[in-house]
């Protein structure tokens, strides 16, 4: 039938509205496969949702639907449903003619209100899970109706999805060979299919059926709309539904799929032999799906309903055909709280009867004692990533230990998360950002080249390869064995390539007798020579390999399907030791440690490793880090660890003997400075950097007030306190002190002054300052700032107010001082320091964070005249400040900004992030700001009355944690997002941040 005369337009709607149920409502069209659907407004309520069947519809059929909402209504405790409203004549179901003489039926339910799934921005495990729960409980309330109609023939229905094999040829090339796999697939294990139980369903829990809380932060889903699917099929086929569609726009769809599952199994309980086939299930809602939209494509062009699912079904479809169908049921049985792999008890028990010596393993190395060695993320064994991707320095130190420990095999491992992996084959983009195979499987013996490995057990070979590539096996081989109960593989890898291969599929290998032997690193992947024995429930979809590393966030599955190899041996040295929870740091630090010491993010992170601009939590998690300015030339840079640890082996002491390393650092520093800052002390902290300088323009001045900028930040110690309104004026503090003057943020963008030409104004509020302190009978002893006020939430100081300021200080006698303890050593891009930026020389500057990348060194550089002053006779002592060690690593940091040219890239990714910032404050208007010079930048969240958005901007920062990468908020207001990475930044670290900003930008509870 022609589509056109089936429509009704929304005039008719309203008109039939009003004549049939007497509501006078505003229709707008709603989505709908076959009837005409129509959202109706009416003030002071709800309203409804309007329906208008197609020319001779099933009486039959809507006698099921109104009869199943009432069973919904009336079982479903605590769900909330689409209400039947009768019409005029106390009919539930109404009936009109339409223009074309056509007899419709006409229904009115009651709205049910809320956001439907589809327009959910983001929808994040909890959401989804909280779909489950409700398709759980939806199915269950449904348990025990019973309408004939609900045994109708029906396109939707999984269970008889198969009709879409008629139209395969619609498809061609790679999109019909898919759809084929799973109509194949589900064809054959379509008996035990038909035998799980059945019950009347839902049937249609998909993206625009589904109702979600209006909390943008904790959505829940509320209710399931529309139950024109309603049909008696499998039971599992609803919770299928759900799946199909929520998965949808993730690149890991069956990650997502796994709070859907654990969900609905804790408000309706699933069977094992149910969760078998959902994987097909899933793959087949989804068949049906693209196969109706090629069928639509043709027969009614004009129904965009039809069309709406297609692209992310196809999406879905072909990651789904990569999936293995096992490691899909695997999940699903471990989402729902089984065993992952259902035979991993039953071997775990067989296994527990069985015992066997090192030295079966290995006949020719006769040792039966393990040692354990830790090659996790956080330890010392292997140390920085540059020494232990070194294979000589990592087998010198292998050699070391076994001669410490000679009647021991070095081994262990066993879900390890190691830093090892570095190639590129061990990441991948997963629903939240980039994710690295870390999780180590085997169990790995460090043995020499040639040691021959034996089976432990009678095997049949199925796997004997090269697997070829840097950090892979190499030589391969993995065997079959089989009990009288089960069957299971081990895996040898990391062989040589010659004796691998010998071996041939099908061949068998008797207990005790020779698999291969070691290889070296040519062959081996690149490694150390060592053996990585694995055990495997499963093969899995694995032809020419299989995994030896895992995500993390599969862990649970991975360790089920390859138990440990050490219960074979039962060594108590290869005991696992890892610890998952961070909770004991947590509760002893409450105990024991200031609770003044705050901890980041809302879940804390243990950081236990770092590499240039990421770091790393103790499951190899990586992070990348927009924050960690102190990091300066990269975190763990070779070179200024080296250099650190090299002069700690020789002498430490402090700066009353000569030594090269403080005049070294000392020059390298005057290199960077104007000719006036001559002269250096060198001190172990920021706030020590600032102690220092105040009693410095104490001495030179004889005076003690100090003029500074509201929410400036200058340490923690008591004077940095004193001269820091950031703490004073903040939580806690009590105001300025007497000797302490405050003016105004100078912040031209939401600051007392704004716009283009408030810097003689701000320079006029210094004035004021200056004045207030003559009025007391007293002079001015110093004026500090920091060149962008950092604390403050990156204020760039309007251009030319340090001039104007500096000029009006020095006028009445004060000094200046330059704060560079966050903007220094590089990182403004256009100038080494950040008083460059501004024409002015200060004299005095203090430096910190930066110059010891970490390491605990600080400096104030000041002119003579000040430094002649100061020293008044008393003697200037400070025990570690200047000490040798800190020098070679501070001389190291200002080599490598020189050496590595990373000024020059400070500046160039600094441009490219301020303009790809500007260019998504263009895009989202709630970025009111984007401001800072070099990789020191800052963005500030408003709404369009300029209020400061705080919880935004926290919402921002957790959710990028979420993705792996750390950002910073900041302001008087909370609402400035602060990116001062480390300024190894590169244009990808750039374009990934801009990526993820977009990302989160987008979502519901940052729209304003
Ligand atoms: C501008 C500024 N000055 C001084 C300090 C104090 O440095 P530290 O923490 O090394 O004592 C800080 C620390 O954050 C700072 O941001």
């Amino acid at each position: 039938m022609n589509y056109d005369t089936l429509k009704i337009s929304i005039q008719q709607a309203e008109d039939i509205l009003f004549k049939l149920f007497h509501i006078k409502g505003k229709a707008s069209v709603l989505p709908g496969e076959v009837d005409f659907n129509f959202r109706i407004k009416v003030a002071n309520s709800e309203g409804y949702i309007l329906k208008i069947s197609r020319p001779n519809e099933n009486d039959n059929y809507l006698d099921f639907q109104q009869k199943l909402l009432q069973f919904v209504q009336d079982n479903g405790r605590n769900l909330i449903t689409p209400k039947v409203i009768c019409d005029n004549k106390g009919k539930a179901i109404s009936e009109i003619t339409d223009d074309f003489g056509n007899k419709r039926k006409v229904r009115l339910l009651s709205w049910v209100s809320g956001r439907v799934w589809s327009s959910v921005n983001p929808q994040l495990n909890d959401l989804r899970f909280s779909l489950g729960e409700q398709c759980g409980r939806l199915t269950k309330a449904l348990q025990g109706f019973e309408h004939p109609e609900a045994h109708r023939e029906f396109e939707w229905d999984v269970a008889q999805s198969l009709w879409t094999k008629a139209h395969v040829n619609l498809f061609k090339n790679e999109e019909k060979a898919i759809v084929q796999y799973f109509q194949n697939s589900f064809e054959k294990h379509e008996t035990t299919y038909s035998k799980l139980r059945k019950a009347v369903v839902h049937n249609d829990a998909n993206d625009n059926n589904v109702i979600v809380s209006s909390d943008l932060i904790h959505p829940k889903v509320q209710a399931a709309i529309d139950y024109g699917d309603a049909i008696h099929t499998q039971i599992i086929n609803d919770v299928t539904i759900a799946c199909a569609y929520a998965i949808m726009h993730h690149n890991d769809p069956l990650e997502a799929a796994l709070p859907i599952v654990k969900g609905y199994h804790s408000t309706f309980t699933l069977q094992e032999k149910e969760l078998r086939h959902l994987y097909n299930a899933i793959a087949m809602r989804l068949v049906i799906s693209v196969t109706k939209s090629a069928i639509n494509k043709i027969e009614e062009p004009d129904n965009a309903y039809l069309l709406i699912s297609e692209k992310p079904a196809w999406e879905v479809l072909e990651k789904w055909r990569n999936i293995s169908a096992d490691f899909a049921y695997y999940s699903f049985r471990n989402a729902c709280g089984w065993e992952a792999h259902p035979n991993e008890n039953e071997f775990k028990n067989w296994v527990s009867k069985q015992s066997f010596k090192f030295t079966e393993l290995f006949p020719s190395i006769d040792k039966n004692e393990a040692l354990q060695l830790d090659l996790s993320v956080s330890s010392k064994w292997i140390g920085h990533q540059e020494d232990f991707n070194d294979l000589d320095v990592f087998q010198f130190k292998i050699n070391q230990l076994q001669k410490k420990n000679p009647h021991k095999i070095i081994a262990g491992g066993y879900l390890e998360p190691r830093p090892l992996y570095t190639s590129n084959s061990y990441d991948k983009i997963g629903n939240y950002g980039k994710e690295s195979r870390t999780i180590h499987l085997g169990v790995d013996f460090w043995l020499p080249e040639h040691t021959a490995v034996h089976a432990l057990f009678d095997g049949e070979v199925v796997l004997a390869v090269n697997d070829s590539g840097e950090k892979e096996y190499g030589g391969l081989v993995v065997l079959k064995h089989k009990t009288h109960q089960l069957e299971f593989y081990t895996l040898y890898g990391h062989l040589s390539v010659a004796s691998a291969t010998k071996n041939k599929a099908g061949d068998i290998i008797k207990k005790g007798e020779k698999i291969g032997v070691l290889g070296n690193a040519e062959e081996n992947g690149n490694w150390v020579p060592h053996l990585h024995f694995q055990v495997m429930l499963s093969l899995l979809d694995y032809k020419n390999d299989f995994p030896g590393v895992a995500y993390y966030n599969q862990i649970e599955v991975w360790k089920s399907i390859c138990p440990d190899p050490n219960l074979f041996f039962k060594s108590e040295a290869l005991q696992n030791t890892i610890k998952n929870s961070n909770e004991d740091l947590i509760n002893y630090r409450k105990q024991h440690l200031g609770k003044s010491l705050g901890l980041q993010y809302k879940v804390p992170i243990k950081m236990v490793r770092g590499a240039g601009q990421y770091l790393m939590d103790q499951f190899g998690r990586k992070y990348l880090d927009t924050v960690n300015n102190v990091a300066h030339v990269g975190h763990e840079k070779y070179e200024v660890v080296k250099a650190g640890q090299e002069q700690m082996a020789l002498i430490n002491t402090n700066s009353r003997y000569l030594h090269d390393n403080i005049n070294d650092l000392a020059k390298e520093l005057i290199e960077t400075l104007p000719t006036e800052l001559s002269v250096l002390h060198f001190v172990n902290s920021g706030s020590e950097a600032n102690e220092l300088a105040i009693r410095m323009v104490k001495a030179h001045t004889g005076e003690r007030d100090i003029i500074a900028s509201e929410v400036g930040y200058h340490g923690n110690t008591n004077m940095c306190i004193d001269i820091s309104s950031y703490k004073f004026d903040g939580k806690g503090g009590s105001g300025a002190p007497e000797h302490t003057h405050i003016f105004p943020l100078p912040d031209a963008f939401r600051g007392k002054y704004r716009g283009g030409n408030s810097a003689e104004k701000y320079a006029e509020e210094v004035q004021k300052q200056i004045d207030m302190v003559h009025k007391k009978g007293r002079g001015v002893a110093a004026f500090i700032i920091e060149p962008i006020i950092s604390c403050g939430g990156q204020i760039e100081l309007p251009k030319g107010f340090l001039a104007k300021a500096y000029k009006r200080v020095r006028a009445a006698g004060g000094l200046c001082i330059s704060d560079e303890v966050q903007v220094g050593c590089g990182r403004m891009g256009k100038s080494f320091w950040g008083f460059q930026l501004h024409d002015v020389v200060p004299d005095i500057v203090t430096i910190g964070k930066p110059l010891g990348n970490g390491h605990p060194i600080a400096a104030v550089a000041c002119t003579q005249d000040v430094a002649d002053k100061f020293a008044n006779g008393m003697e200037y002592f400070n025990t570690f400040g200047g000490n040798p060690v800190s020098c070679a690593i501070a001389t190291e940091v200002l080599r490598t900004v020189k050496r590595e040219k990373l000024q020059e890239n400070a500046l160039k990714i600094g441009t490219y992030l301020k303009d790809e910032l500007n260019m998504l404050a263009q895009e989202f208007p709630i970025i009111g700001d984007v401001r800072g010079q070099g990789l020191f930048l800052g963005i500030e969240l408003v709404d369009a009355n300029m209020n400061p958005l705080a919880a935004q901007t926290d919402y921002l920062a957790n959710r990028m944690k979420d993705h792996g990468i750390l950002m910073s908020t900041d302001g008087p207001d909370h609402n400035v997002l602060k990116i001062k990475p480390p300024i190894v930044f590169n244009e990808a670290n750039a374009a990934e941040l801009i990526f993820y900003l977009r990302k989160i930008f987008a979502e519901d509870f940052m729209q304003f």
